[in-house]
This record gives C-alpha cells, structure tokens and sequence, in this order.
C-alpha cells in the first residue's frame, strides 16, 4: 500500500505541470500511462469494465469518471485527475484538482471545501469511530459552506482489489454504518457541486455531470486504519498535495 500509494501520488505531482491552457485531457493521460509503465507498475483502470485509459479527468461540471479526449483546456478551466495504480497486487488510488491558467474565485473556493472536507472525513477514522462519522464529518463542513455532496457515488475498500466493500458514503450520521478497526484499507473521496448534489451519466456510460451544470470538485485519498488512528497512503512526496498549483 505504501509504494501503490506513493507512485500514484507522485503521478499526480508530476503531472501538475503540463495542466496549462491549450493541452488535451488525452496528452495528460498519455503522460499519466507512460509514467505507471516506467515505473514498472500497472494501471487498475485500462481493462476495468472496458475503460481504456490510465485516468478519469474530470473537468468544470463533470462530477467524476471523465474520459480523457482531443478537448483542449481553456483558461480557468478547473479539472480533476484520478490515477489508480497496482504495484505488487496492491492498488493505491488517488485524485486531486489542478487548474488551467487562472484560478477563478468561486472554484477556488469550492475546492478548498472540497479539500478540506476531505481531512474532515480522514480526521475521523480511528478504531471505535463508524463509516458514518467519516461521511457526517464531511457533509457536515460541505453543507456549512452551502455546498452540496453527491449521493451518487462513494469511497470504496481497497487493498488487493480495486473496490471492495464497504461503500464509504460521503454524507450520514454519527455512530451509524459499521465500526471502524485496525488494518482497515479504503477510499475517502467526497465530491462537491457549488449548486444541487444530483448527478448523471452521459451516453458514453462513464461521463458522470451534474445536473443542473454546476462546478464540482473532488480529492481522493487511500488511507489505513491504524492502532490509534489512520495513515494516509498516498499523500504527496513533495509535500504539493495542496494547492497543486
Ligand atoms: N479511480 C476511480 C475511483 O476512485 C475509479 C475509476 S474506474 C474507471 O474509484 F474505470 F473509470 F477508471
Ligand atoms: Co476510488
Ligand atoms: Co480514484
């Protein structure tokens, strides 16, 4: 779990830079491939039920499991990568949000919840707190803020698989759902629309949106239940895990 983790974070580090106006979802996601096979790893997501690339980038209103494709990015566009990779049969699955050009003001800000929403729910795990904490932790900041949390889509165990049960639900109730214990492997990776939480698939079967178009933000972290608390496995070697920009 440490070096799955620590390849595909450092990915995601590397990969900052190309993130400029102009570049394609699929020149991010060759050099995403290139990187996982130099590494002598694998890419989880070439071959899962039929998905063909190394990435799910995901970019202003798309919620998750973006395609990458020929679309350049435009200034202030604001995007998503997702890389889950397989070293030695462990799966380490990581995503962050990265911008082309400038920042705008509200997709800053929705990222920053996002961000930290995240660490609400990682802030919870420890033997003896439920699945539910975690998922109240997060909705709790999100809807603070007046953003919303998709229902739709959830975290996931991980280890020698690439989703396991249990589902780890981004929103719910404190001491609900099972009870966390030590060796525990699994996916926090909450995603927040600045408008309503409802999502859907586009005909590709994969493109997830919202609805009612609004931005949406997501970080993904694989972490592990330890003695007295958790560990994060696949935090930024250079210490960029955010801002990535
Ligand atoms: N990495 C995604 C997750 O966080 C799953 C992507 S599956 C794919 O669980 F096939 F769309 F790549
Ligand atoms: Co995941
Ligand atoms: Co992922």
């Amino acid at each position: 779990m440490h070096a799955a983790g620590a390849l595909a974070a450092r990915i995601l580090d590397d990969v900052a830079a190309l993130v400029v106006p102009g570049t394609t979802t699929e020149a991010l996601d060759t050099f995403i491939e290139d990187e996982v096979n130099k590494a002598g790893a694998k890419s989880a997501t070439i071959g899962y039920k039929g998905y063909k690339h190394a990435s799910c980038i995901s970019v202003n209103h798309v919620v998750c499991h973006g395609i990458p494709g020929p679309k350049t990015l435009k200034d202030g566009d604001i995007l998503n990568i997702d890389v889950t990779v397989i070293v030695d049969g462990w799966f380490g699955d990581t995503s962050r949000m990265y911008v082309a050009g400038k920042l705008p003001r509200k997709a800053e800000r929705l990222i920053q919840i996002t961000h930290d929403a995240l660490f609400k729910g990682i802030e919870a795990v420890k033997p003896g707190n439920t699945f539910g904490d975690i998922g109240h932790a997060i909705q709790a900041y999100v809807e603070a803020h007046r953003m919303s949390v998709v229902r739709d889509f959830c975290g996931h165990g991980l280890g020698r698989v690439f989703h396991a049960p249990p589902n780890v639900l981004h929103y719910g109730r404190p001491t609900s759902g099972a009870v966390l214990e030590e060796g525990m492997f699994f996916t926090i990776e909450p995603m927040v629309n600045l408008g309503r939480p409802e999502t859907k698939v586009l005909a590709d079967d994969w493109t997830a949106v919202t609805r009612d178009k609004s931005l949406s933000a997501q970080f993904e972290h694989s972490v592990g239940v330890t003695a007295d608390g958790m560990e994060i496995f696949t935090l930024s070697p250079s210490g960029k895990f955010h801002p990535t920009f």
